[in-house]
């Protein structure tokens, strides 16, 4: 068992989640060997020139994963965090790079998807509509919904080549932060993968939690090497205001 990491009354907690927290659902990562980059070409499924080649095959690669999101369930990991939002509350903020929404059936509220979120869709035209609840399966071009406008339906995914959402508010967020926690991410893509130098110059403890070193390893000043859902439970110790 790790050594608990101890939180104290004035700490606040920035917590980046990847792929791997949901890799105990039963859910692929991305580049682990049997990732989803493995199977798929991120230019054929995950970019805005993809989109406008082939839609038909974006949305079969979308459908697929949301037919994998609905047959899984949170692992002990994301019950952890939740039950971690439950003890800090406003001291803790979520931010995740995954688009599945195990975060929020094992209870976390305090949560940002910065890569969007696999059942929400939005008008490709960006009309104006805003992004909706979606579990829609699209396997052919005539499947594909249309917005009022007239423009197709598209998933609300960040893809390569488009900016993360909300990212003033994550920064804002680390800024507060005395300890930045990245649990189960490559540290592969950026911006994500920068947020601990950020939080580093910026004082802040830094610890990553997962089976093996990432590639930015260098930058955490704590790294808890094991599977989230076996080291998060009990991983931190809250010590009580005095
Ligand atoms: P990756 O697939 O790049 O990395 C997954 C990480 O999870 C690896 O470091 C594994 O060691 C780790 N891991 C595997 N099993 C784990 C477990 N049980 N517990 C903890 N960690 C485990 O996925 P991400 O780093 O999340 O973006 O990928 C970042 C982004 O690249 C994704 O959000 C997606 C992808 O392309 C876009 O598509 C824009």
């Amino acid at each position: 068992m790790p050594t608990p990491i101890e939180i104290s009354p004035r700490d606040r907690l920035f917590v980046l989640t990847g792929a791997g927290v949901s890799a105990e659902s039963g859910l692929p990562t991305f580049r682990d060997n049997n990732g989803l980059w493995n199977g798929y070409r991120v230019e054929e499924v995950a970019t805005p020139e993809a989109w406008t080649d082939d839609a038909e095959k974006v949305w079969r690669f979308y459908s697929m994963r949301r037919r994998d999101a609905l047959s899984c369930e949170p692992n002990p990991a994301h019950y952890a965090l939740a039950e971690l939002e439950r003890d800090l509350g406003d001291r803790l903020f979520l931010c995740t790079q995954n688009v599945d929404p195990l975060h929020e059936r094992a209870g976390s509220k305090r949560l940002l998807h910065m890569h969007g979120e696999l059942f929400r869709s939005r008008c490709e035209a960006e009309c104006g509509r805003p992004d909706f609840a979606d579990e829609g399966i699209y396997e052919s071009a005539a499947d594909i919904p249309r917005c009022e406008c007239g423009a197709r339906i598209r998933p609300h995914i960040v893809w390569f080549g488009e900016i993360p959402l909300e990212m003033d508010r994550i920064y804002t967020e680390i800024d507060r932060c005395t300890m930045l926690a990245v649990i189960g991410s490559s540290g592969t893509v950026y911006p994500a993968a920068g947020f601990v130098e950020w939080a580093r110059r910026g004082g802040a403890r830094t610890l990553y939690i997962g089976p093996e070193r990432p590639l930015n390893a260098s930058m955490f000043s704590e790294v808890v090497l094991g599977k989230a859902g076996e080291v998060l439970p009990g991983l931190f110790n809250i010590a009580k205001p005095a």
